[in-house]
């Protein structure tokens, strides 16, 4: 395989974008501070969607006692389930309407922060909410909600995206619309500090991933005669802000996982996750998100440890093109601070693989208990995410869906037979 060197990463001419963001974003140490004012802005009547392990802690209660202490009314839910099955969001929305929400506060990680963007969806348009499934099926505006994340990583607060599971499907579901984009996000690093250490690892990863797919994917081309697609693939305005994400996230999550309660790697982290959200929301992302869903629904791990472990494999893939492999090129200077000329594609998988280890992101499909021979089914219901496909800056055939899984299992990197602990130093 050539090996290409950061250059500037060509054939820009005339790439167009779309940004879609929610009104206000305020990141910063004590920011929550704001939170009052930005609710009110909104209404008075606040229904909190809130992580229930959260719920209880000193930072979170002086969070709604100042809405309160502001004269809101504040009515807090807190049945919020890990990996968000769908059932529990019809009786969470009669709950919103029952009351008269005019406001949702989402507080919580990407689990919390999609149940409040459902619920404050369910409030307005009639369920069941598989009818929303897919890209730009929601009719029309929701109950503002205002974001507030206490993991690094989804970047929820900012996108247009809600992800749930459905004991009726196989896979993760999404529903997907600019309408979903949260009205306003206050992202506070102070509130990400007591995160353990497997939860800052594997949501840091996969905003990692978020930047380096948004940076990665293929432009679809401009129709402006109707609809936007939710996901435009890699835009004009987007690229600059992915790179960014990458310079935060590259140097400073290893530090925020080894020592947890340290402010600066936090804040970081944190603004690095915002960034990625920022860019996704607008771009999507491709394969390695493609790839997690058959995994987690397989293996019951975390979305991020899934996404994370991929990403080596699916950038050492892209430098099958030459043009591909210039922005991974590109990537991995933003990621390290290189200067173009000393950075290169394959630096950038051997980059990202080391710091998979160093975080305790497995190496390899196989540590978690996948079998060699279930790898064709896992490329199968891959190729089903035709929405992440569409903006895959590969031809995403199965014989490369195979290619990706078959070396993410066995840890090969590299384009040789080395096994990843051996070319990994
Ligand atoms: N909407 C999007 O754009 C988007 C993007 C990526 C992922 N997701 C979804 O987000 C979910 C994952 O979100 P997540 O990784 O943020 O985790 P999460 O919300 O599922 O939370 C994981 C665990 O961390 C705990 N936690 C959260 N913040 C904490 C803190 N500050 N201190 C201590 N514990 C804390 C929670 O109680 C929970 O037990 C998945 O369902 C995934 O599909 C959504
Ligand atoms: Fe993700």
């Amino acid at each position: 395989m050539p090996e290409t060197t950061g250059a500037a990463p060509g054939a820009l001419a005339c790439l167009p974008g779309t940004l879609r963001l929610p009104a206000r974003v305020h990141f910063g140490h004590g920011s929550r501070a704001l939170l009052p004012e930005v609710v009110a802005l909104h209404g008075r009547r606040v229904f909190a969607v809130v992580d229930p392990f959260l719920a209880t802690t000193p930072h979170i209660t002086a969070v709604l006692d100042a809405l309160t202490g502001a004269g809101l009314d504040v009515r807090t839910y807190t049945s919020v389930t890990p990996e968000l099955p769908v059932g529990t969001l019809d009786s969470a929305a009669v709950q919103a309407r029952e009351y008269g929400a005019e406001v949702v506060l989402a507080i919580g990680g990407g689990s919390a922060l999609d149940a409040a963007k459902l619920i404050a969806l369910l409030c307005v348009h009639e369920g069941p909410p598989e009818r929303y499934y897919g890209e730009n099926l929601v009719p029309g505006p929701v109950v503002p909600v205002v974001a507030v994340p206490t993991t690094a990583g989804t970047g929820s607060e900012v996108t247009p995206v809600a992800v749930v599971s459905d004991p009726g499907r196989e896979l993760k579901v999404g529903v997907s619309s600019p309408f979903l984009v949260p009205a306003a996000a206050v992202v506070d690093p102070d509130l990400t500090l007591g995160a353990p250490r497997g939860v800052t690892a594997f949501s840091g990863i996969d905003a990692l991933v978020h930047a380096a797919e948004s940076y990665t994917a293929r432009p679809l081309p401009a129709d402006w005669s109707g609809t936007p697609p939710v996901f435009t693939g890699r835009n004009a305005l987007t690229e600059p802000v992915a790179l960014q994400a990458a310079g935060r996230l590259g140097p400073w999550l290893p530090v925020a996982v080894r020592e947890p309660v340290g402010r600066h790697a936090r804040h970081e982290v944190a603004l690095g996750a915002l960034l990625a959200g920022i860019a996704f929301g607008s771009t999507g992302t491709h394969l390695c998100h493609a790839l997690q869903y058959p995994i987690g629904a397989l293996t019951k791990t975390p979305h991020g440890l899934g996404t994370g472990l991929l990403l080596p494999y699916v950038l050492d893939a892209l430098r099958a093109d030459a043009d591909v492999a210039v922005r991974v090129a590109a990537f991995g200077a933003a990621l390290e601070h290189l200067p173009a000329e000393d950075a290169s594609a394959l630096r950038t998988v051997m980059r990202v693989a080391e710091l998979n280890e160093a975080i305790g992101v497995p190496a390899t499909l196989a540590e978690l208990g996948i079998e060699r021979d279930q790898l064709a089914d896992i490329a199968e219901l891959g190729l089903r995410s035709a929405r992440l496909l569409a903006i895959a800056p590969l031809e995403p055939s199965r014989e490369l869906l195979l290619d990706i899984l078959g070396r993410a299992h066995a840890g090969i990197l590299d384009g040789t037979d080395s096994h990843r602990k051996r070319t990994v130093v």
